[in-house]
């Protein structure tokens, strides 16, 4: 199981799909290339990393093996349901400003399957409101923007387009900030 890691007092709690290779070795999440893609956004569009915490949609590293090599495969429903009770006992514990799905994965965990991070990324939607099942969070009302996972980035065809606009999305969290 790989938990969340930051600051108790988060402004902006980020949610990510699943820890990768590197972060089940290591028990920390976003420690491998995406986290140093979203460290690198964050810090670019002006957020304070002191204030962020990090955490997954499913906590563990779902894979394949191919020879030696385990690839990542994506989680099913089963695996985010599974899991749900984390990510709401996180949610008890924080009362984040803004709360920042990366990626489809994410984006259903909290918005529901018919969620499209394609339409609605970089818009600043209400939170707990919009969430699937809002009685789970019982939280302060906050803001929600939902953008693409770091790791869509780093398989982008042009990777710095797909970094600029995630940056151009967490500049909208920024605001949300001030
Ligand atoms: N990708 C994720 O979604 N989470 C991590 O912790 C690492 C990579």
């Amino acid at each position: 199981m790989v938990f969340g890691r930051g600051d108790a007092h988060a402004r902006v709690v980020f949610v990510g799909e699943q820890p990768g290779d590197i972060e089940d070795q290591k028990g920390l999440p976003f420690v491998g290339p995406a986290g140093h893609l979203l460290r690198r956004a964050v810090d670019e569009a002006g957020i304070d990393p002191a204030h962020i915490y990090i955490t997954n949609a499913v906590k563990h590293f779902r894979f394949e093996m191919r020879g030696k090599r385990r690839l990542h495969k994506t989680p099913d429903r089963v695996h985010i349901e599974a899991c749900r009770p984390w990510l709401v006992g996180e949610f008890a514990l924080l009362h984040p400003e803004v709360v920042v799905p990366l990626g489809a994965t994410a984006a259903k965990a909290l918005l529901g399957p018919t969620f499209r991070v394609t339409q609605q990324r970089g818009r600043v939607l209400q939170w707990p409101a919009t969430a699937q099942r809002p009685e789970d969070f019982p939280v302060e009302p906050a803001k929600l923007v939902a953008t693409i996972h770091p790791s869509a980035v780093l398989r982008a065809d042009d990777r710095d387009i797909a970094f600029d606009s995630l940056v151009a999305d967490l500049r909208v969290v920024a605001r949300v900030l001030r």
